[in-house]
């Protein structure tokens, strides 16, 4: 419970009197006219490549997302007033902490949280997962697909996790997860999905998952870090029971996560940060701990975090025809670009034409992606990563054990990708592919380096 009661009601007035600009948080400003696609920060940023400065071409948003504007001019205004949160009497403390909780509120609307679940602040979907680890009941068994990211993979207790190997299809992992659930049998059970992989961008029948789990008894929690900044979140309608995301993936970029779901676990749990605001009382004897989110958000709390990711979640939601629309279209031309370049290969668990979010991760004949994404990077001016994205597993298994790689590179679209910055994409692997890279790159420790590299990222002025 909040050691203060929010005073919604008076909070623009006073503003209005001297603490700063009237702002609704949870009602955040309309992009301007004429604009579909909500702007973002630092969209003109300019790169340096082998043919001077261009603009940065970032497909690289399943990592971080940019800032939108919305979220800038939030925070901006979080900050004229920022106080303590549930801490003071003070005026700015009473507004910076109805602020916070109208965060919450705006949070919970974002992923169709019923009025009975509970929306926690977190750092990331990463702190969220291993909150709920910590809550689980001692005797809950926890069923994971091998196919999850890391951070939703590891934070079970090992002895209490049923392991299933990544699925041949949607069909399949249904039907591993149905015959699990029957051979394991327990009186609390929690079944563990992403919605949409951050390795090949491939979106979950999660409804579908989510009454496979009821049937058997079991709850649902639902990884929605590379969903949420690309379609509905909707735990209502999924019928899921905990949903987990990160403020940095839906154009927020300020350490805040939420995990939101049922009540009984998270109130039964131990905090999950032990300290000031986690409390009610304390004495020599015992501590008596809150129950609601204020069990598990001990210290003070990332009111800026909690803003920002409010700020994005209502720019989201209010733009995501325009939105989806933009993606779909961008998408369609990077599979259909990489596809055409010979021997490129797209890794996929369900098949070709499974429903996706915007990420496509891909190998190049002949070249180790890690220089292929340091090539793109200097030639082109394009952001990609290369790697196993932390779902080893997974990418081990998606590349087989014939292929002589062992990572790939994924390009990632958002709102920050244009069709300009696809095509150059598209290009710089089509030239790579067919001429090799323009410079002499050798390979050290450290990565692929030119034989000299008139860039210095550490030569850039701080910016404080
Ligand atoms: C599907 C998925 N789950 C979880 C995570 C972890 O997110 P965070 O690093 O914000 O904790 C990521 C991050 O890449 C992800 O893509």
């Amino acid at each position: 419970m909040p050691l203060l009661t929010p005073v919604a009601s008076t909070i623009p007035t006073a503003l209005a009197q001297g603490l700063g600009n009237p702002v609704a948080v949870g009602s955040p400003p309309s992009p301007p006219p004429g604009s579909k696609i909500p702007p973002l920060v630092g969209a003109d940023l300019r790169v340096p490549t082998r043919q001077g400065d261009r603009v940065y071409g970032n497909l690289d948003h399943a990592a971080s997302t940019p800032a939108l504007v919305a979220v800038k001019r939030a925070v901006d205004r979080t900050l004229e007033t920022y106080a303590s949160v549930h801490r003071g009497a003070g005026w700015a403390s009473q507004v910076t902490s109805t602020w916070y909780e109208r965060a919450r509120d705006e949070v919970a609307g974002f992923v169709g949280a019923r009025a009975t679940d509970e929306v926690v602040f977190t750092r990331t979907t990463t702190d969220s997962w291993n909150l709920l680890a910590r809550a689980l009941p001692e005797d809950a068994l926890v069923f994971v697909f091998d196919s999850e990211h890391h951070s939703t993979l590891l934070p079970w207790q090992a002895k209490r996790t049923v392991r299933l190997p990544v699925p041949g299809g949607a069909e399949d992992a249904v039907a591993l997860l149905d015959h699990a659930l029957d051979a394991h049998p327990a009186a609390v059970r929690l079944v563990v999905l992403t919605a949409a992989s951050n390795v090949t961008g491939e979106i979950w029948p999660v409804a579908r998952f989510a009454e496979l789990a009821h049937s058997h008894g079991a709850r649902i929690a639902v990884d929605a870090a590379q969903l949420a900044a690309h379609r509905a979140v909707d735990l209502a309608a999924w019928d899921a029971d905990y949903v987990a995301f990160s403020g940095h993936k839906v154009y927020a970029p300020f350490g805040a996560g939420v995990l939101a779901g049922r009540q009984d676990w998270l109130d039964a749990g131990d905090p999950y940060l032990a300290g000031g605001g986690a409390t009610r009382s304390v004495s020599q004897l015992s501590t008596s701990w809150q129950s609601g989110p204020a069990r598990h958000e001990g210290g003070s709390p990332n009111v800026v975090g909690a803003v920002a990711l409010a700020a994005a979640g209502a720019t989201l939601a209010l733009n995501r025809t325009a939105l989806e629309a933009h993606e779909t279209r961008l998408l369609d031309r990077l599979r259909a670009g990489l596809a055409a370049v010979p021997g490129t290969r797209q890794l996929s668990i369900f098949d070709e034409d499974a429903d996706r979010v915007g990420v496509v991760t891909f190998t190049v004949p002949g070249y180790d992606p890690s220089l292929v994404s340091q090539v793109l990077s200097w030639e082109q001016g394009i952001g990609v990563r290369d790697g196993r994205f932390c779902a080893h597993l997974l990418v081990d298994r998606l590349l087989g054990a014939r292929q002589p790689l062992t990572t790939a590179v994924r390009a990632s679209i958002g709102l920050g990708t244009t069709e300009e910055a696809v095509d150059r994409l598209v290009a710089g692997v089509r030239r790579l592919v067919e001429s090799g890279p323009l410079d002499e790159w050798t390979h050290h420790a450290s990565g692929w380096r030119l034989a000299t590299d008139p860039r210095d990222a550490g030569a850039a002025p701080a910016p404080w």
